[in-house]
């Protein structure tokens, strides 16, 4: 069990759309993608991480790496787009399951509407904001071969936890 790690080129590709919903395929994956983040506590996951190069996240539920998730269920969601409802940016603090160990300041939009499906193909749209939508954004990023480091602005704001004042 192992989670791709910054370096790993399926990790820079663009995945690709689901297409088949209701099918043993995309059940696995899913299944999958909450077991690993059941193992390893993200406050999301998207598919790319483990190799998997399909439009697919999870976000939400409860994890000790990010106390400020609340406890609000873990969501699966496939072929995810985001779009911002203000302008209104917001700075903060980002680790990836990808990028162990480090951290960095990014700005995400703080308010946004998300749309996409359920494993059934079902349609969802729903609205986030502050840490919800942050970790929305990230995840949607993995989709597109994006890494939070690159969504860095100052340098001086990217570190080791260990040494970095938060
Ligand atoms: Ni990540």
């Amino acid at each position: 069990m192992t989670i791709l790690r910054m370096g790993h080129p399926l990790l820079n590709c663009r995945s690709e759309e689901v297409l088949d919903f209701n099918s043993p395929d995309l059940d696995g994956i899913v299944e999958q993608l909450l077991e690993y983040r059941d193992r390893f506590e993200g406050a999301g996951l998207a598919a790319p991480q483990l190799g998997i190069a399909k439009r697919i996240i999870c976000f939400g539920g409860k994890t000790k790496r990010y106390p400020e998730a609340g406890a609000s269920p873990v969501r699966i969601l496939i072929n995810p787009i985001i779009e911002p409802l203000s302008d209104e940016i917001e700075s903060g603090w980002e680790g990836c399951l990808s990028v162990p160990g480090l951290r960095g300041l990014v700005d995400r939009f703080e308010y946004i509407r998300y749309t996409g499906f359920d494993v059934a193909g079902n349609q969802i749209s729903a609205e986030a904001s502050g840490f919800e939508a942050r970790v929305l954004q990230h995840e949607v990023d993995h989709l597109d071969g994006i890494l939070f480091p690159k969504r860095i602005k100052d340098f001086a704001h990217f570190g080791f936890e260990e040494e970095l004042v938060i």
